[in-house]
């Protein structure tokens, strides 16, 4: 799959070529500057030695035209790296709306990748070809990176937030999975491989054996578990707010602000429910913090985000079956 030695990873993602680009351009700029500089230098020494030691310098005043040029030239290219960079940038920070996601945790020292439909795996990681993945992480314990080398995409795994990366990946076969933080003893061994699978291999995988239910029924069985559904009533007479279709919406905080109930609020309210009190409701929610793992909270989150059908809140699904909006693959 790769040679020993090679001077950057195979491109396997549809931002790869993108990215070196970028990086050969800027590594080109500074090389011809670089170079340029060298040889002037070798250059003048030469054609102005003399043998004289009294010879005295020409006085020089200065160039208004030459001062512009060395002026304008490097900003202008200057200019054209940022704009370029910040194109690449914004295309590796935003997903597309339609992604396939997971979730990942960073521990030392090790990846564990939780896919929706319940499949958990270590190190490994399993995607299909052709098809944007989001990867939303955190880590449980201090700082680690999640790095794809081939897919040119890289993120800090901070304790107590999230993180994303997302990535196309565009060739079959096997990659690379670093960690790219310095996080202690076994940190070179926290290495894992991606396997780009065909969709049709993938889905074989996928229904292979393991899991547990997918994530968000192992959230509805927390969420009762954990009495959230004694508070979260789905009418929204509870002493908390009603968690139906609440996913993705704007909520007005008590403190006059507003929000976006997205992955990283939901686990921000299970962790430190007073941070950002819902407005008109009483800050009795205790904290969950020690109580769930960050892999439990991932589950309640996406318990959360399956609440979007009509038909039963949490508090009647908690006590039925599935709700009806079956976990898909896709976002939302
Ligand atoms: Cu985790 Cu380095």
């Amino acid at each position: 799959m790769s040679s020993i030695f090679r001077l950057i990873p195979d491109q396997a993602s549809t931002i790869a070529a993108d990215v070196d680009q970028l990086y050969w351009f800027i590594t080109g700029v500074t090389a011809f500057f670089g170079i340029l500089v060298c040889v002037l230098v070798v250059y003048f020494a030469v054609k102005y030695r003399t043998n004289d030691p009294l010879a005295v310098g020409a006085p020089i005043t200065g160039s208004i035209p030459l001062e512009l040029a060395w002026s304008v030239i490097p900003f202008l290219i200057s200019v054209v790296i940022f704009a370029w960079a910040a194109q690449v940038f914004f295309d590796i920070y935003r997903p597309p709306d339609q992604t396939l996601e997971i979730y990942a945790t960073g521990k030392r020292w090790m990846w564990k990748f939780q896919h929706l439909d319940g499949k958990a795996e270590i190190n490994e990681l399993h995607v299909p070809i052709g098809r944007p993945v989001k990867v939303t992480f955190t880590s449980e314990d201090v700082l680690h990176s999640l790095f794809f080398p081939s897919f040119r995409v890289k993120a800090d795994a901070i304790p107590g937030r999230y993180s994303t990366v997302w990535f196309e990946a565009t060739k079959i076969g096997e990659w690379h999975i670093f960690c790219a933080e310095y996080c202690g003893t076994s940190h070179s061994g926290m290495i894992g491989t991606v396997h780009v699978m065909e969709p049709s291999d993938y889905q074989a995988w996928l229904s292979g054996s393991g899991g547990g239910g997918t994530l968000a029924s192992r959230g509805e069985r927390l969420f009762s578990e954990l009495a959230c559904n004694t508070c979260h009533l789905g009418d929204g007479t509870g002493r908390g707010p009603s968690l139906l279709n609440k996913f993705g919406t704007q909520e007005q905080l008590a403190n006059g602000s507003i929000v976006t109930v997205d992955e990283s609020y939901v686990r921000e309210s299970i962790l430190t429910p007073q941070q950002k009190l819902v407005a008109n409701y009483q800050p009795v929610m205790p904290t969950f913090q020690g109580l769930v793992n960050e892999e439990s909270v991932m589950a309640l989150i996406e318990y959360v985000k399956s609440l979007q059908s009509s038909s039963g809140g949490p508090a009647a699904a908690a006590n039925t079956a599935a709700p009806a909006a079956a976990p898909a693959q896709e976002n939302r």
